[in-house]
Parts: C-alpha cells; structure tokens; sequence
C-alpha cells in the first residue's frame, strides 16, 4: 500500500459534548442516532485534484440548492466499525477491502477515487479525534459506526460527473442495528420490485440502490415483515440480497451457501469473511445460484435448517420467517438459544471474537486506528 498523500488537519471544537453527557449517550446507543463531536472533511475539484483534508466539528453542510448531488444522486457511501479491544486499543476490520470497494463504487459512480491509504488515513484521523466515543468492547455488540461517503457538491445543473467532490466521514456510537436485539427478522418477497439490473449500480454502495429498495420496504412492512428481499431482475428467480445485507443458508448437511456475485449484488465484506470463517469451522460453503423456490421448499421440508443475513451494520443476524403474497413459510427449530440456530450462532460468535480481539487475528484483518 502507496503512503497516505493526504495529511488531516485536526481542528478541535472547544464546545465538545461534556464527559457525562457522552457517556449517557454510550448507553443502549442503539443504531445511527446519535454523532461523535468531529468529522472529517476533504475537498476535490478537478483542477486541484484532493486537498482541505481535515477533522473539524461536525455539524451541518452547507451546500447550494443546485448541488449535483441533490438532483442526479451522485453520492457513494461505506459501512465500516471501530472496535475496543479488551486492553482498551481501538481496531477495524479489513478496512482495505471497504477502500478498495469505495474506489470501485467511485469509478461507477464516476466520482473521483481516493486511495486506501488515505480512506485508512481518514478513519484514523477521525477516531483518534474522537476516540472516547468508542464504547467499551464489554457489550454483545457495541462499536463506534464509522460513515465515509463521496458526493458532487458542485453547484451546476448540466448532467455530467461533477467537477466539485466532498468527502465526509461522520460517526455513530452502536448498539445492534434492528431495534430489539437480537431476534430473528421476517423477511418480505418483494415481486413487484427489483433492486438491481446487469449493467446497473448493484455492486456500488450507493445512495440510489437504497433510494430504490425504500418503496419494497415500505411494502414489506405492511405485511409484518422486517426487511424485503430481492430476486434478479431477469427472470425474477433467483435470490439477491435484502434492501441493505447479504444472505446466507444453512443446509441439513452443514453446507453454508449464499448467492454468487454476480454483478448486481453487492460484496459485502462480511459476507467474504464468513466464506473464510465458516470453512475454519469445518463447514462446506458454495457461492452459486438459490432460486426462490429453493427457498420455499428447503425451509418447508427443512432441509434448510437456518438462515441469516449478515453485513457490518446487522452483523449476523437470523432470518425466521420468509413471506410472500399469500403464502409464508418458517425456517428451522427458532424455539432455542433465544432464535439463534447453532450455525448461525458458531458463525457471528467466530465473527464478533476476532472483531473484539478476544480471539488470535491469525488472517491480518484487524488494523489499529488508536
Ligand atoms: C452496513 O452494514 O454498514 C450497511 O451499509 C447497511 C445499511 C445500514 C445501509
């Protein structure tokens, strides 16, 4: 990795939260509600290239009304954690796989890229600044939520990449990101809606995927359902993703399957490390093809016996029921361990050890930001 180019000005606010009041705020935080004091900035125009790097208060942006952004969506986003460790040092996970992603959503978007050093160099910046809102590791599931996103602030009409570029990085203390804890979530067929189409934006993390998963989840929550998920957008058959995770199922055998990438699903970083993971616990995993009605059949049979969506913000969460337009169907035995299959469970545990660093990161996916 090329060194950080950037370097972040530190500019302090005076007027930060006061001690108390942050650590209420570090209590049951609960998911994308509350901001640290600092935030991190960096302009790019198209003839000074990147520049104005710092960390300063956070607060509201001020943008022209005509900002490209406002109109054309041109915007890109990260989802990534800061983790305490138990001798109170501060990690994140395989943040060169989110910087990496990044630059590949920025190409799509055609916004500019910014290089993993300085995407890295920025995370480090801000939780430094900030780092007492990092709570403590001792919580199921509590971490500092690190937001790095791109758009085109430039002020102009014309539908064209933007000339002007804003980077920010804000922070959220975390608690478990669907309210309640961990439960298992039902899940909505959508059928009238798709997510992604071949040549679209399915694999970039932006804005306007979420945008268009909003009205499916709209109707998914008329139905009773937590989440929606969605099928491809050709034949309308086989299984994607959910409006903002990725999904894995659990066979009778022990096999872990989650769809293939196929271009319009998006690759999430947790999703490639269970892969990894759940091979170290001595279980078969394929990436291939689940069309619906694999779906539907396995769980009423119960050959599939567990199933789970998984990425940073929900880590590993299971999936108990699956309904659709007149029909719905339930997946495996959730009577036991508070609705948690035992796969599902070995595999978030596995996961959520070596984020906390209560487990040897023998693969290098941990990097210290403080
Ligand atoms: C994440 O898991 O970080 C996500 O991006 C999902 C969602 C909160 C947008």
């Amino acid at each position: 990795m090329s060194p950080a180019a950037l370097s972040f000005t530190v500019e302090p606010r005076s007027d930060a939260l006061p001690d108390d009041l942050r650590e209420a705020a570090l209590v049951d935080p609960g998911f994308g509600k509350t901001f640290t004091d600092h935030m991190v900035l960096a302009t790019w125009t198209t003839d000074e290239g990147w520049h104005d790097a710092k960390v300063t208060a956070r607060g509201p942006l001020s943008l022209d009304p005509s900002a490209a952004v406002l109109h054309y969506g041109q915007e890109i986003f990260e989802g990534m954690k800061a983790y305490r460790h138990p001798d109170n040092s501060v990690w994140t996970f395989r943040p060169e796989i989110n910087a990496a992603r990044f630059a590949r959503s920025a190409r799509r978007l055609a916004l500019p890229e910014l290089s993993v050093a300085d995407f890295i160099e920025s995370l480090r910046a801000l939780v430094s600044t900030d780092e007492k809102w990092v709570p403590s590791g001792d919580a199921e599931e509590t971490s500092l939520y690190l937001r790095p996103f791109m758009f085109a602030s430039e002020a102009f009409l014309g539908v064209r990449p933007a000339a002007e570029v804003t980077y920010c990085v804000i922070a959220s203390p975390a608690g478990p990101y669907f309210a309640g804890g961990l439960k298992p979530v039902s899940i909505w067929l959508s059928a009238d809606y798709t997510r992604a189409a071949p040549g679209g934006t399915g694999a970039a993390k932006c804005g306007g995927n979420y945008a268009a998963s909003l009205a499916a989840q709209v109707q998914a929550r008329a139905n009773g359902c937590d989440q929606v998920a969605f099928l491809d957008a050709v034949e309308h058959r086989w299984v994607e993703e959910l409006g903002g995770m990725n999904l894995f199922f659990v066979h009778g055998d022990g096999t872990v399957v989650t769809p293939e990438l196929t271009g319009t699903i998006l690759e999430g970083v947790t999703r490639a490390s269970i892969i990894e993971l759940a091979a170290d616990l001595g279980l078969k995993v394929e990436e291939r093809r689940i069309s619906i009605d694999e779906w539907r059949d396995g769980a009423a049979s119960g050959e599939i016996t567990e199933v789970f969506a998984c990425g940073t913000a929900a880590v590993v969460t299971p999936v108990g029921r699956l309904a659709w337009q007149g029909g719905e169907v339930m997946i495996g035995d959730h009577d036991n361990d508070g609705g948690v299959g035992p796969v599902t469970g070995s595999i978030r545990h596995t996961l959520l050890d070596l984020q906390y660093g209560r487990t040897a990161d023998t693969r290098g996916w941990l990097t210290r930001l403080v």
